[in-house]
């Protein structure tokens, strides 16, 4: 458990018992609990958080991870960018494949924050290798802040690998779109030192 746990490099730990619902009532708590059964590693079916900053899809995607490792399955966390220059870095050494099986090989892969920063080319490339390698092999949690529809632009403008990406991803899977307000300026807001969301747009 131990060693599962050194390998999985989460950053944080947060639970689902850590996670109120009642302030994200876009994310149902039935649907998260059943989620934590970890059926869909055992079916490698993915799971995809999308929405604004600071409203929880780290936190839920570390919790799954937690309940994975619970249940001893090999989990691997990584940002995107972390994973593509980690690849990247790889291949100029001549050690691709032997890197990339560290992101194919555990049962649950979690790839944080897509969309934050924009890849290039090759690093899409690179991803979507990965993508296709787990492709009913196992599961992927992702995150992002982007909508599916802003995904081209975020693959260098490349709206035909963004929907073979897509397409793989989403064939088995579940998506919760969490919308509403930022957990992390939840105070700030309430004390009036900066405008809430709805009010922005
Ligand atoms: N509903 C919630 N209940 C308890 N804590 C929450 C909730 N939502 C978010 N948090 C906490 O707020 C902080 C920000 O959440 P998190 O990192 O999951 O956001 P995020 O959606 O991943 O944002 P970003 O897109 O900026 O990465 C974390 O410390 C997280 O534990
Ligand atoms: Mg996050």
């Amino acid at each position: 458990m131990e060693m599962l746990s050194k390998v999985a490099t989460l950053p944080f730990r947060r639970t689902l018992e850590e996670f109120d619902f009642a302030f994200q009532p876009s994310v149902k708590e039935r649907q998260l609990r059943e989620l934590a059964g970890c059926a869909f590693i055992e079916r490698k079916e993915n799971i995809i958080f999308l929405g604004p900053p600071g409203v929880g899809k780290s936190h839920l995607a570390v919790a799954l991870a937690l309940e994975a490792l619970r249940r001893r399955h090999k989990v691997k966390f990584t940002t995107a960018a972390a994973l593509v220059s980690s690849l990247a870095e790889a291949e100029r050494i001549g050690t691709l494949n032997r890197r990339l099986a560290i992101f194919t090989a555990p049962a649950l892969l979690i790839v944080d924050e897509i969309g934050c920063l924009p890849l290039d080319a090759h690093q899409v490339n690179l991803l979507f290798q990965v993508v296709s390698r787990r492709y009913e092999h196992g599961s992927i949690i992702l995150t992002s802040n982007k909508s599916y529809a802003e995904w081209a632009e975020v693959f260098s403008g490349d709206a035909v690998i963004a929907a073979a990406i897509l397409d793989r991803l989403l064939h088995h899977s579940t998506t919760i779109a969490i919308k509403g307000e930022s957990y992390r300026l939840k105070d700030k807001k309430r004390a009036g030192l900066i405008e809430g969301r709805e009010r922005k747009d």
